[in-house]
């Protein structure tokens, strides 16, 4: 299907027949009744675990997504529980998941909703699209499955199940293609069990509709699929052009002091904003240790010798190829506050795990003697368990 054009009022005309709609609608819904995963987030209608489960899926596989859920659940168990928090306590109960853009945001909408709505969800999509952090995924996912409103939503699986049911033409991000997919969603989910269905089609998208090995054979709407009768399947949709990540070198200060390292809050915005570091400065893949040195103490406003260097730390983020350079330092006078920092505190190992750090800076610290990884069974066995030079995940991260 081509882009369709808009009328003059802007509105892209419903593109199906009713039956054919019936027709897609009712197979899938069976199928998902018969094959959905049993998800902790599934046997609940409470808005806000449905949200957090919406908002940690976004970025993060469901595998990973449970454990944190639950105890990120335990730990603010309402949305008013989560809008009284501080903003560190959030950070760092969202440690690990990256993204910390969504725990910002979370946080913020919890304090609207407590704030402008008395503490309850407003049921609209409409209404929930003013809320910080919510997108159109977001606001139709909580409106249709926690409280049964017939909003659309759109996600790169159900984008990819609607491509090939209806062969809509054009590379993702492309405007009248983004349209036209809300608009096929929209007709698909009005109707009965919205929130169901909506989530039939991202579990078909995830499990039998997949990028590269789509299982058609088992396909419950097969029949009714353009790209499948006409063997296009693997053409659509086409994938993404992707640019590669930037490179990203940062010096980082470890200033030992009496049993503590000296730690950082970044400002709120750009990459890492509000997260707790090892202090540190950008420079460039040939910047000298004395130069980064030299920014190092403008930065932190401290005359800092170099006492060696501790090696470097590399993890892959979705847009950044990140290079961490860990520098031993000592100096005077010892700083409290820093004009490049939101906060400066001096920490022991105990204290340094309460912080909200992200996983790149948990593995940069891990490699300080003494204040990284505890040497617990646990940890031990994990580290027997990673072979050497044995490629680190890809992560999603910002
Ligand atoms: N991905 C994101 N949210 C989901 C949901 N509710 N069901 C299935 N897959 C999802």
């Amino acid at each position: 299907m081509s882009p369709r054009k808009r009328t003059a009022t802007g509105a892209i005309p419903p593109p199906v027949s009713p039956e054919r709609l019936a027709s897609l609608r009712g197979p899938l819904l069976s199928w998902y009744d018969r094959n959905k995963r049993d998800l902790p987030w599934r046997r609940t209608r409470d808005p806000y675990a449905i949200w957090l489960s919406e908002v940690m899926l976004q970025q993060t596989q469901v595998s990973t997504v449970i454990p944190y859920w639950e105890r990120f659940l335990a730990r603010f168990p309402t949305v008013k529980a989560l809008a009284a928090a501080p903003l560190d306590d959030v950070l760092s109960g969202w440690k690990g998941l990256g993204y910390y853009t969504r725990a910002r945001n979370l946080h913020r909408a919890a304090q609207e909703v407590v704030e402008r709505f008395g503490g309850k969800f407003p049921p609209t999509a409409e209404q929930l699209i003013t809320l910080p952090g919510f997108g159109r995924y977001t606001a139709g996912a909580v409106a249709s499955i926690a409280f049964g409103e017939p909003a659309p939503i759109v996600d790169g699986n159900v984008a990819r199940v609607l491509s090939r049911l209806f062969e809509v033409e054009g590379l993702p991000g492309d405007r009248d293609r983004e349209a036209t997919l809300w608009t096929l969603a929209a007709a698909l989910a009005a109707g009965e069990r919205p929130g169901d269905f909506n989530q039939a089609m991202m579990e078909h998208g995830a499990a039998t509709c997949r990028p590269e090995s789509p299982l058609c054979l088992l396909c419950p709407v097969r029949d009714g699929c353009l790209a499948y009768r006409k063997g296009r399947v693997h053409e659509l949709p086409p994938a993404k052009v992707r640019a590669a990540p930037r490179k990203l070198f940062l010096a980082l200060a470890v200033w030992p002091h009496a049993g503590t390292l000296l730690f950082a809050r970044r400002a709120d915005k750009g990459l890492f904003g509000g997260l707790w570091e090892l202090p540190a400065v950008e420079v460039e893949e040939a910047t000298s240790e004395a130069e980064a040195l030299q920014r190092l103490s403008t930065t932190l406003g401290a005359a800092l010798t170099l006492e060696g260097s501790l090696g470097s730390v590399r993890r892959q983020l979705t847009h950044r190829d990140l290079t961490l350079r860990l520098l031993r330092v000592s100096g005077g006078p010892r700083p409290t506050k820093s004009p490049a920092f939101q906060e400066l505190r001096w920490c022991t190992p105990q204290e340094a795990e309460a912080l909200g750090m992200s996983t790149a800076m948990q593995r940069a610290l891990d490699a300080v003697p003494g204040h990284g990884a505890r040497e617990d069974a646990a940890t031990v066995a994990a580290a027997k368990k990673q072979a050497p030079g044995r490629p680190r995940r890809k992560v999603k991260e910002g």
